[in-house]
């Protein structure tokens, strides 16, 4: 069953309220007890609620769930969808379609592992500094959460860099980005290998 912060809220004050009165029953409100009594039970409810919430946070954004997918996604078609509820695009991952990273397809642990190493070389490298990346990070370049899916690489970049894939074009981009640069901005060549820019994309 699904509970909305509402009901987690009242529920937790509801008790708090029950179980100290029972405890302090017969005691006056102005009694310093009564009050102590009452932190004490506020607190100790409070904590079992953070305590359950944060097991069920945890469940719920664990790899192979609704939200985060399994590894594996990097061997689907990935296209984006304005969902009309949310008001943003959503990603739509397509099950029946296959379109492998760089011509390959990967078991769940090869994945796993490609990711893995792309979120260090990322973290290393700090692309941060100048990137935002799933909502952290700085504004002086594009945002990368969504960067995969804008079809400036299909339209601009695979043709530029004669490339025959979007991955393949990214690659490119980012080992040479002097020579394809589209902004008056530009990143760095960051003098990273070609096999760790894997990495990246797969992330
Ligand atoms: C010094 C700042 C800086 C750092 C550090 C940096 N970038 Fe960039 N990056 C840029 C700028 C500026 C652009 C836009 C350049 C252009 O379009 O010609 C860009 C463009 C990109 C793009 C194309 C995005 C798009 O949608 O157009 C990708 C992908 C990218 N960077 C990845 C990375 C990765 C991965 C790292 C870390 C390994 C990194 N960048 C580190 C400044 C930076």
């Amino acid at each position: 069953m699904d509970f909305g912060w509402l009901e987690i809220t009242v529920a937790s004050l509801v008790l708090t309220a029950v179980i100290g009165a029972i405890w302090t029953r017969g005691r006056n409100w102005l009694d310093p007890v009564f009050w102590k009594r009452f932190a004490i039970v506020g607190s100790l409810v409070m904590f079992i609620f953070l305590w359950i919430l944060t097991f069920d946070t945890l469940a719920k954004t664990r790899i192979g769930t609704d939200r985060v997918p399994s590894p594996t996604v990097i061997n689907y078609k990935i296209t984006y969808k304005y969902d009309a509820d949310k008001g943003y695009y959503m990603p739509v991952i397509h099950k029946d379609e296959k379109e492998p990273l760089f011509g390959k397809e990967y078991t769940e642990e090869e994945a796993m592992k490609l990711l893995v190493k792309g979120k260090l070389v990322i973290q290393s490298r700090a692309c941060m500094d100048c990137h935002t990346l799933l909502g952290n990070g700085a504004y002086y370049a594009p945002d990368l959460t969504k960067a995969w899916l804008d079809p400036k690489w299909e339209k601009i970049m695979i043709p530029a860099t004669q490339s025959r894939t979007k991955e393949e074009a990214m690659v490119k981009f980012l080992m040479h980005p002097d020579k394809y640069a589209t902004w008056t901005r530009r990143i760095p060549n960051l003098g990273i290998t070609e096999s760790k820019y894997q990495n990246i994309k797969a992330f």
